[in-house]
């Protein structure tokens, strides 16, 4: 487990690293286009950014975007390719969450990639809806909420 700093990135510098590191990630990476990776949501999001508490290098990002009242949508969660496997994605969405019950949120739901619909279960979300294609990758729902949603 790598010792990390999470926080919101409060200044021009942390946003552009939670850019940089989505470019490296989707559209380098797994080949999303630029014009489909950027959006209208990114002004007003809460940007989510991890780094390496010793050295301060960015490791990874997420952002939390309002969706409807008492619900908020978590995205863009990415981890570069050389620090995966050591808890950082996993911490980034335990912040995730603690700031959106902070904020009021009763429900959290994302968009997660089939590829890595474990990765979130392990998280406490639940698939829900039927599979899609995004940014030519196959998708599913999930939401998380501390009451669980009906059956
Ligand atoms: C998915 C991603 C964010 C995970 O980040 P990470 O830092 O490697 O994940 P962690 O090390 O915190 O893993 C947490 C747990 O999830 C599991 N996990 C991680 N990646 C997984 C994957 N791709 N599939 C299934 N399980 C996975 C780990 O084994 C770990 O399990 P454990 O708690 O039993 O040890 C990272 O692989 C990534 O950035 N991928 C490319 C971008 C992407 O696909 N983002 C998701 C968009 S929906």
């Amino acid at each position: 487990m790598t010792d990390l700093f999470i926080a919101l990135a409060e200044t021009e510098e942390d946003r552009v690293a939670c850019f940089a590191i989505r470019r490296e990630v989707f559209v380098v990476e797994q080949n999303v286009p630029a014009e489909l990776e950027w959006d209208e949501h990114d002004a007003e999001a809460l940007h989510i950014l991890a780094r390496d508490a010793h050295s301060h290098a960015p490791l990874g990002t997420a952002r939390l975007v309002h969706y409807k009242p008492g619900i908020v949508k978590i995205g863009r969660v990415c981890v570069l390719a050389a620090a995966r496997g050591r808890g950082v994605g996993a911490s980034i969405m335990e912040f995730a969450w603690g700031e959106s019950l902070r904020r009021g949120y009763t429900e959290a739901q994302l968009s997660a990639q089939v590829a890595v619909l474990d990765f979130y279960e392990r998280l406490g979300y639940e698939s829900f809806g039927e599979e899609f294609m995004d940014a030519g990758i196959l998708h599913r729902m999930m939401r998380k909420s501390p009451i669980p949603p009906p059956r």
